[in-house]
């Protein structure tokens, strides 16, 4: 078996659990680090113990040793130019979501990738919860018969969302609820969405950052059946990055309720007061076991590269999810239901104006 030398491009929280996981897995021969923080990369590279830690991720791009990049950086405007150059130079790309801003960005990236014959894939992380593959088991397998309808709700912390807003505008249907909307279409496969309708609320986050605080979101597919995704980012502090989700998946033979509340555990610390740990979305390392979903994401991808074999999240898939949550923003702008596919001229992006 050939190990692979793999680079990550941004190395903060996520960037920093794909390169944790790379060097300590056996498929990889050496690990390289671009970040534009010093101190971080200094850290990074110490406890990885990486080939090459260099501020300027052109350096891993050109690098003919470095066979795949993790491209974990923010703000998201930097996907796109660097997903483009890494595909480019012929490197497996593993993109943190958001795939781009624009439609036509994310096409482009598709189509390089088909052209260079790499594997490409966006980190969709909770396709990788255990509880979630389940509800695409119990799908699969027709445990639930025909699917009906499917309810998601998923809040974060204020500190997460003035971390978003704080670095770009995009809404809570792209950068949170997206996780659901890839999920449900995943699950729905080969039901396609046609119509989706959404509404904003804007208290608190608005005068800050001009972004709403959640969003609701329902989606028709063309089998009839109707997904119904809320998700918001203005919970107290409950944990650092705390999440919690709730799932209500309704067939004719059966339903699936799924509690990803995190309420299970409760540290209470005179310090700290009552906390609820391991409750972050990509989740996180617990002495020698990883609790959550991103570590087996980022060994996926690993496998996929070295052993030839699919990955999970294909890229057109992030694409269809990213129709959906535009067409969520139209809609919540418009204040009407958006059909989809959109159109060319409403591909824009609502929301983003750009960094802040
Ligand atoms: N799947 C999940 O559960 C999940 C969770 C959180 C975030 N995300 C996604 O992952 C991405 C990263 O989020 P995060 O919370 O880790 O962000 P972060 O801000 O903690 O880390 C981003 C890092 O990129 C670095 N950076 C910026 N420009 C750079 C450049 N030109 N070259 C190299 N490094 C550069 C920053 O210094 C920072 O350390 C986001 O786009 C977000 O959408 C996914």
């Amino acid at each position: 078996m050939e190990k692979i030398d793999v680079g990550i491009i941004g190395t903060g929280w996520c960037g920093g659990i794909r390169a944790q996981t790379a060097a300590s897995s056996p498929l990889v021969a050496g690990v390289h680090l671009a970040e534009i923080d010093r101190i971080r990369l200094k850290e990074l590279a110490e406890q990885t113990g990486a080939v090459t830690a260099t501020t300027d991720y052109h350096d891993l791009v050109a690098d003919d040793r470095i066979d795949a990049l993790m491209i974990s950086a923010t703000p998201e405007t930097t996907h796109y130019p660097m997903a483009k150059a890494a595909l480019e130079a012929g490197k497996h790309v593993l993109l943190e979501k958001p795939l781009a801003l624009t439609l036509e960005e994310g096409d482009e990236l598709i189509e390089l990738a088909e052209r260079q014959g790499v594997k490409f894939t966006v980190g969709y992380s909770q396709r990788f919860n255990t509880k979630q593959a389940m509800v695409k088991r119990s799908i699969e397998d027709g445990t639930l018969g025909e699917p009906v309808s499917a309810l998601i709700s998923r809040h974060i912390t204020r500190r997460l969302g003035d971390k978003i807003g704080g670095r770009i505008v995009l809404s809570p249907a792209a950068m949170e609820a997206t996780h659901d909307i890839d999920f449900l279409l995943w699950c729905l496969q080969p039901a396609r969405p046609v119509r989706v309708y959404a509404q904003a609320v804007e208290r608190v986050m608005k005068e800050k950052y001009g972004t709403s605080d959640c969003m609701s979101i329902v989606v028709t597919m063309d089998s009839g059946v109707v997904l119904t995704v809320a998700a918001g980012w203005i919970l107290p502090p409950g944990y650092p990055n705390f999440s919690t989700t709730w799932m209500e998946i309704v067939g004719t033979e059966g339903a699936l309720l799924l509690d990803d509340s995190h309420r299970d555990i409760v540290l209470n610390t005179m310090s700290e007061g009552m906390t609820l740990p391991l409750s972050t979305m990509p989740g996180e390392q617990v002495r020698h076991v990883y609790a959550g979903p991103m570590e087996q994401e980022t060994l996926y991808f690993l496998d996929a590269v070295v052993f030839d074999r699919d990955v999970l999240v294909r890229p057109r898939e992030a694409r269809q999810a990213m129709e959906v949550y535009l067409a969520a923003d139209l809609s919540a702008e418009r204040n009407a239901p958006v059909d989809l596919p959109l159109s060319r001229d409403e591909e824009e992006p609502a929301l983003v104006a750009g960094t802040v």
